[in-house]
């Protein structure tokens, strides 16, 4: 079954086996073949977050799993969605409900399922602070079992499902807190100076919502006409000891503060390297954003990974950081 369809960055992988799972049923029912215990897989839901450098050898197992709900008490709300739910789909839901929590992460690509994986994150806002807990399938029991938000140990792009329990468990649904009178979040520069321009001063939900969208399209690449899965790289956080030295050299560097860590802008570091916007054969930098890899066309995974080799060297050589790809190969 050839993957292309199913991966953001439009690379034309194979999968020995594929099935496609629509009910928490479907997995209990596969996983009676002992067959499958044995078989290398891979679970995705919206492929917005991988790069396959070659064909998968085993199974693919495409979670569809739908449906969204939500009850209300008093101020507070639960929603609770189907981990194949797009994720997008999620937001516009709350939104048009008038629910706040979840407006500032407009049109992050992917599935719900896959959110609570990588504590998905945009413009002042973490999956985190909004989630109550999720529903897992046990691979190696057929269990179903429930964790809590600190079960998950969240942290920056990273979870505990990246982790101890690694290709353990299956995401089927999570649920999530919002609020009906919710405070709206735009700590971010970047959406109050959109705000700003629109002639907004009290933003709701919706505005929010709008313009955190139109922020995405203007430095994003939309997948649907360039390969691409969003931040190639997460941003480092280094210790201050790490960071002064390299203060002292670049003084405009773009950093922030997080407790006693310095976060630096990856896409900051790949620009200065000169590789913003840098074709190389099929592949390249985006143009609005240096951190976002791309397919111009018919690139193979595999030239991507090159690509993004040769940055994570010159970065290195230039700034003496290492960059860790946030995207997961394949
Ligand atoms: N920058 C540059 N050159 C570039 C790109 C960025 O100088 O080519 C600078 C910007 O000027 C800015 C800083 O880097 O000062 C941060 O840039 P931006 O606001 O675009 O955000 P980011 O740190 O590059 C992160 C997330 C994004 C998320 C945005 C907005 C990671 C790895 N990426 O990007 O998440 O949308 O913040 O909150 O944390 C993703 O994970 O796939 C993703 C798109």
């Amino acid at each position: 079954v050839s993957l292309k369809n199913f991966n953001s960055f439009s690379i034309d992988a194979f999968a020995r086996y594929f099935v496609e799972i629509n009910h928490k049923e479907d997995l209990v029912e596969l996983f009676q073949d002992p067959q499958w215990l044995q078989t290398q897989r891979l679970v995705i839901g919206g492929g917005s977050n991988m790069l396959f450098t070659k064909n998968f050898d085993g199974l693919v197992i495409r979670i569809n799993i739908r449906g969204i709900e939500h009850r209300i008490n008093h101020n507070e709300v639960t929603v609770e969605a189907g981990a194949g739910e797009v994720w997008n789909n999620l937001v516009n839901y709350c939104v048009d409900w008038g629910f706040a929590g979840i407006e500032n992460l407009s049109l992050i690509p992917g599935s719900v399922g896959a959110s609570p994986i990588q504590n998905i994150g945009a413009y002042g806002v973490e999956l985190k602070d909004i989630f109550e807990s999720c529903e897992a399938f046990e691979i190696a029991s057929s269990e179903t079992k429930h964790f809590t938000k600190a079960d998950c140990h969240f942290a920056y792009r990273e979870s505990i499902f990246k982790q101890e329990f690694k290709n353990q468990y299956i995401i089927t649904r999570v649920k999530f807190k919002l609020h009906t009178q919710g405070q709206i979040n735009i700590s971010y520069g970047a959406i109050a100076d959109e705000l700003l321009k629109r002639g907004i001063h009290q933003p709701n939900i919706k505005d929010v919502s709008q313009v955190v969208s139109a922020i995405r399209v203007s430095k994003l690449p939309d997948p649907s006409t360039i390969g691409n899965a969003g931040s190639f790289f997460k941003n480092p956080v280094i210790s201050k000891i790490e960071f002064d030295p390299i203060h002292h050299l670049y003084p405009n560097i773009v950093h922030f503060l997080v407790d006693d860590k310095v976060k630096l802008a990856a896409g900051w570091l790949i620009e200065q390297c000169g590789w913003k916007g840098k074709v190389v054969g099929n592949t390249g930098t985006w143009k609005n954003q240096a951190l976002v890899l791309v397919n111009h066309g018919n690139a193979s995974g595999l030239e991507v990974f090159k690509l993004s080799e040769e940055i994570i060297t010159s970065v290195k050589e230039k700034f003496n950081v290492t960059l860790q790809r946030e995207v997961n190969i394949i």
